[in-house]
């Protein structure tokens, strides 16, 4: 039996997890900073690192009491090092090298979005690979064919907003909040999809790329622009920020489940998993699993607790780098860029 404890601090959640052997999690805990960024309507790094300074000690206690551990059960310590705000990563990363040595364990430096596209796999007795990876999260929208938890090829990535981010940008211009996804989700509900044709940029014909600020300015000018009647908005009404919301909603997931769907044919994969904070979103998950499903391709999401950033998921790559020994020294040093 092999023990880990994960450490994450790549955004705006403080998370720490004991998992054993790279898929049963012996506790999970998340202190989310939600309520210190609102009022600014998104992350404020400065903000975040002095967040994550006060509560790492406490998280982790709590992630070892919940799991019944004691440092002596713990075999090796996994850190988010890469990609992220660097001064978020720093204190996780330096708060893992501190334990490390004052325990005397090895540590493991994770990349957060290889963790997220591992992520599917946590609970399953039996691995999912080789997959076409879907991760979409605030940072990320990206596309890899996974044959193993070590063995990721980067098949396409967004070239300028992340869908995680085009979620939370249309959210403020609906005057829904922070964060985001969930409010757009919950708006939706209420709104139908068809109301506004927005744009779904697919890029060149067989791109696995993906481009998202195109439909957040369309919504802006749909809102604000000088074709509208309404004239901004304070002039609409629930019904139609229900039906933008929706509308946008809508494009986003069919772009996803339109490349996700030509990854697959490009790689010859027949397993989809889809993971980070986006799939989260009950549209993408059921529009996906459809897809997969007509197709007869194997469909996997992460359970909605891995899905949004979690130390669980960090763990769990952690373990499998972990055997591989694939250890990190005492000098790692925290990245802002994604892949290595
Ligand atoms: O994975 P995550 O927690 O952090 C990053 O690694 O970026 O993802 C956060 C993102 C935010 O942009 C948030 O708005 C989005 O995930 N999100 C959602 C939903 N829940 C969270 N987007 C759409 N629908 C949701 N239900
Ligand atoms: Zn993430």
């Amino acid at each position: 039996m092999t023990t880990i404890l994960g450490i994450e601090t790549s955004c705006d959640e403080t998370a720490a997890a004991v998992v054993v052997d790279g898929t049963e999690a012996r506790s999970s805990v998340v202190a989310s900073q939600i309520d210190l960024h609102r009022k600014y309507g998104g992350v404020v790094p400065e903000i975040a690192s002095r967040a994550h300074i006060e509560k790492l000690d406490s998280v982790v206690q709590e992630a070892m009491g919940q799991a019944g551990c004691g440092r002596h059960d713990i075999d090796a310590i996994a850190v988010t090092s890469r990609p992220g705000l660097v001064g978020s990563l720093l204190i996780g990363v330096t708060g893992a090298k501190t334990l490390c040595w004052a325990w005397g364990k090895p540590l493991v430096a994770v990349n957060h979005v290889c963790a997220h596209a591992n992520s599917a796999a946590i609970g399953m007795e039996q691995p999912p690979w080789p997959a076409v990876a879907l991760v979409v999260s605030g940072g990320h929208t990206s596309l890899y064919r996974v044959d193993g938890p070590l063995e990721i090829e980067s098949l396409g990535a967004t070239t300028d907003d992340a869908a995680g981010e085009a979620f939370d940008k249309v959210s403020t211009i609906l005057g829904l909040g922070y964060p985001g996804g969930p409010r757009i989700e919950k708006a939706a509900r209420d709104g139908n999809p068809k109301a506004v044709d927005f744009p779904r940029s697919m890029l060149k014909p067989g791109s696995l790329d993906f481009s998202f600020s195109g439909i957040k300015t369309a919504v802006l000018y749909h809102v604000h622009g000088p074709g509208r009647t309404s004239g901004g908005l304070d002039k609409l009404s629930p019904t139609e920020v229900a039906d933008i919301a929706a509308s946008f909603q809508q494009a986003v997931v069919d772009v996803l489940v339109k490349k996700t769907m030509l990854a697959v044919k490009q790689t010859g994969v027949a397993n989809v998993v889809l993971g980070g904070g986006v799939a989260a979103n009950s549209v993408l998950r059921a529009q996906l699993l459809e897809a997969c499903r007509r197709r007869k391709f194997g469909f996997h999401a992460a359970e909605w607790a891995y899905c949004t950033d979690n130390a669980v998921m960090i763990a769990a790559l952690g373990y499998h780098q972990f055997v591989a020994g694939d250890l990190a020294a005492l000098d790692l040093d925290a990245r802002a860029a994604a892949m290595k």
